[in-house]
Parts: C-alpha cells; sequence; structure tokens
C-alpha cells in the first residue's frame, strides 16, 4: 500500500475486474457502429459556459455537481459531467450539420460529478453514449432506444426495464409548465421545494421523499397536455418500439435532470441495483443547439452508464465470457535457452499467438506455476539439452502430455494446433 488512495467517490479497474468493463464498452458501441455512428471523442473538461446553458443553469449538475477551476489563463472550466453538450458543440465546430444529416456519433469515456458517493453512484464514472444531430424523426427516436435494447440484450441482460415518456416542446411544455405550477404553489412544501416550483417546476415531480410524493397525486402530467405534434410523434415513436419487439413502460413522471430534453425522454432501469436504478437515459433535445449558439438542429441520444451496467450483470449473476489473454507461456530453462525462446516468443506474438513468458528468471518449478495460473493452453519449455538438440518441449496443460517439437516449425505448429 502506498501513502495515497484512489480519491473519495472513484475507483481503479483492475484486472480481472476491468475485463468486464471493456466488453461492456464493446457490447454497448458494437451495434452503434453496425448502425453507422462514427466515434467521436471531445476534451475532458470544457468552458463552465457549455454546461450551464447547455444542461441548464438550475440543474443539480451544474449547481452543485460540476467541478469547476480557473486557468491561470482566467478561463473557467468544467470538467464534463455528461457528454452531450459536448458531442453537439464538436460536431458543430467541425460544420458536420452542413454534410448529410443526421450526424450520427457515438463515443466513450470518463465522465465527472461531484455527487456524495453511494453504491453505484460515483465521481468519476464512465459512459458510452450516441447522438444523432440534425433529424426530427421518430424513426431516429425508436433506432436509438432499439439499438441499447440489443447492446442489453447481447450482455445476456434481462432484467433491464425501458421506462418512456415525452416532455412536449416549446409548443405546449410553456401552458403545461403554468398549469403545473399553479398545482405545485398551493402544496405545502419546504422553502428549497418552492423555490424550484418558480425555476424548474418539472424536476419537482422527480423528488423522491414520501412527504412530496404523496401531494403529488394528481398533479398535471406532461402527456394530457402534449399538442397534436407532440401526441402523433410520441405515438410514431411507442408504435416503432412494439413492432420492433421492445417492451416499455410508460412512465408519465419521468423528468431527467438535465433540462435540454423535449419530446421523447426514456431511462433504462434495473430493479436489482437500489437506489441507484438507472443504468442508462437519453432523449430528444430540439433545442440543444440554439442553446449553444448553434443553427435550429433537432437531435436525439442516450447514455448507458458502464459502471451500472458491469453492476447490474454481477446483480444477474451474469458472467462474460472471458477468452484466455494467453494461449502458450514460455518456460525457459538456463540463460542460452532464455535469449532462444524469447526468440519464439517475438515470432509467436507477431504470428498472431497470445504468449507470455516466464520473466524474472524464476525456477522451473514456480515457472510452471505460473504456467497454470496463467490460463494458457502450452507450456513451452526450452533447456539446455533441448537446445542441443534443436527442439523445444510443448506440454499440453489440460492433458498434462509433452511432446518434442522441432524448434525450427514450433511456431507453425503451435498456430496449427491453436486453431
Ligand atoms: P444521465 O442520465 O445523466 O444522462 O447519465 C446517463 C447514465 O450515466 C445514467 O443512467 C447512469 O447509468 C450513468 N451515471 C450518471 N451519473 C453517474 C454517477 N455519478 N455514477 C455512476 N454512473 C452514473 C446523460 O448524461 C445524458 N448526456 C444522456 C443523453 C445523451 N441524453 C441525450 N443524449
Amino acid at each position: 500500500m502506498s501513502t495515497f488512495s484512489a480519491p473519495k467517490g472513484t475507483y481503479d479497474l483492475i484486472p480481472p475486474d476491468s475485463a468486464d468493463f471493456l466488453a461492456v464498452r464493446e457490447a454497448i458501441s458494437a451495434p452503434l457502429r453496425r448502425a453507422g455512428y462514427g466515434y467521436v471523442e471531445t476534451p475532458g473538461f470544457e468552458q463552465v459556459e457549455l454546461f450551464a446553458r447547455g444542461v441548464g443553469a438550475s440543474t443539480d449538475i451544474v449547481t452543485k455537481e460540476m467541478y469547476t477551476l480557473t486557468t491561470k489563463g482566467g478561463d473557467e472550466l468544467a470538467l464534463r459531467p455528461e457528454g452531450t453538450a459536448s458531442v453537439l458543440r464538436a460536431a458543430l465546430q467541425a460544420n458536420l450539420h452542413r454534410g448529410a444529416l443526421p450526424v450520427k456519433l457515438w463515443y466513450s469515456g470518463s465522465y465527472y460529478r461531484y455527487e456524495r458517493p453511494q453504491a453505484g453512484r460515483y465521481r468519476h464514472f464512465s459512459q458510452v453514449g450516441a447522438e444523432a444531430l440534425g433529424a426530427e424523426d421518430p424513426a431516429l427516436d425508436a433506432e436509438l432506444i432499439i439499438l441499447a435494447v440489443d447492446a442489453h440484450r447481447s450482455l445476456g441482460l434481462r432484467n433491464v426495464r425501458l421506462l418512456l415518456n415525452s416532455l412536449g416542446d416549446a409548443a405546449c411544455r410553456p401552458a403545461y409548465r403554468a398549469a403545473l405550477q399553479d398545482f405545485l404553489r398551493g402544496l405545502d412544501l419546504d422553502e428549497a421545494t418552492r423555490e424550484r416550483i418558480e425555476i424548474n417546476p418539472l424536476r419537482v415531480l422527480d423528488d423522491k421523499r414520501e412527504a412530496v410524493q404523496r401531494q403529488l397525486t394528481g398533479a398535471p402530467l406532461m402527456r394530457d397536455h402534449l399538442c397534436e405534434g407532440c401526441a402523433a410523434y410520441h405515438e410514431q415513436v411507442r408504435t416503432l418500439l412494439t413492432a420492433a419487439g421492445v417492451a416499455f413502460e410508460d412512465d408519465a413522471r419521468l423528468v431527467r435532470g438535465l433540462d435540454y430534453y423535449t419530446r421523447t425522454t426514456f431511462e433504462f432501469v434495473h430493479d436489482g441495483l437500489g437506489a441507484q436504478s438507472a443504468v442508462g437515459g437519453g432523449g430528444r433535445y430540439d433545442g440543444l443547439s440554439e442553446m449553444i449558439g448553434g443553427p435550429a438542429l433537432p437531435s436525439v441520444g442516450w447514455a448507458l452508464g458502464v459502471d451500472r451496467t458491469v453492476l447490474a450483470l454481477r446483480a444477474e449473476g451474469v458472467t462474460l465470457p472471458t477468452p484466455s489473454p494467453t494461449d502458450v507461456y514460455a518456460v525457459p530453462v538456463g540463460e542460452e535457452a532464455r535469449g532462444v525462446l524469447f526468440g519464439v516468443l517475438t515470432e509467436l506474438r507477431r504470428a498472431g499467438v497470445a504468449a507470455d513468458f516466464a520473466y524474472g528468471g524464476r525456477g522451473l518449478k514456480n515457472a510452471m506455476k505460473s504456467a497454470g495460473r496463467s490460463g494458457a493452453r502450452y507450456a513451452l519449455v526450452l533447456g539446455e539439452r533441448d537446445l542441443a538438440e534443436g527442439v523445444v518441449q510443448l506440454k499440453d496443460l489440460h492433458s498434462g502430455e509433452q511432446a518434442p517439437v522441432a524448434l525450427s516449425s514450433a511456431v507453425a505448429e503451435i498456430r496449427a494446433k491453436l486453431s
């Protein structure tokens, strides 16, 4: 142990667990790549103002959870708390929206929120996300949701539920917001919540406290206030999902923690995770581009939490197949054999065989133990006498059988055996 440990709310990914994280990232991104999404990577920090305007100045993320800093040059920066605002900023900066639409992008990376740490809630976490920019088409909303569902399925997750809602648009949300505010002002609420009614009344619907939830029965719901356009759009998304065999639950109370959403909003939840049950979420954000100074660019996207997806796999007892990282473990006995076998090791690797070596000059017994622990199928043992005879011992670690093979053809023989 060193004097230091990982900062509060963070943890290190180390083998063998880290393999699950890679597998989850791969499983989430594979369906996206097949559907024409291109990889985008943006800086880990951006101007504070991008998130203040994009995510919403009154959200918890912006008011309480951002890691902000002032650079020596006086710039106000924030570690990115989410990916959507950055990805849209990058696409606009590169003028991608002037080309063919929609622009479809996916990303994978670390995000930072100064939250109260608890199981499934970290200050540094990992998301894989997807954004489709510049098209208003219910099929695009459905496509994204289906791709997330397919990712969950490919991982073997069975208990992810999809919650679906529509938050309306600039035409119908203002009247709903006013109706909701009228209702909320009549309730018995604490000062902070009363303030929230004036700034962000939809967030009050998301208040988890029992005393608040009890009073919310009978609150007006967006679904009853959708304009014709939003209602028809939502119905089409629902129809497309049903046709694709995707089960969803209509959740008229679903509001998300970010302010940019319009129309389709959704969350993937897993009941085996306790309080932090959202394994992913997203929706349409038709006004975000304009909020950050761009042209009108109706868009939709989601982000799935990698950490929580791994927790969901554990909760369901799903173990991902982890192919042995090593097929061959090379064990030299003696200095001269060492040099020769190291050459064979390099050749094996160049021929595409996963191979490792008994480093550190340990004795044969110790080295063979390491060979067993490595999960390798074969041990390749070279001693002084083998060397003199121009052979190397190939030991099948499953059956225990051992036979000499010519040094000159060892690589070819091993390749043939492994294929
Ligand atoms: P979000 O709901 O804030 O949405 O985050 C998406 C997912 O990231 C969550 O469902 C959760 O799995 C994971 N996550 C969030 N915060 C934490 C945390 N503190 N610890 C562990 N996991 C966490 C967004 O970030 C939007 N940008 C999604 C989106 C993309 N909307 C449109 N496009």
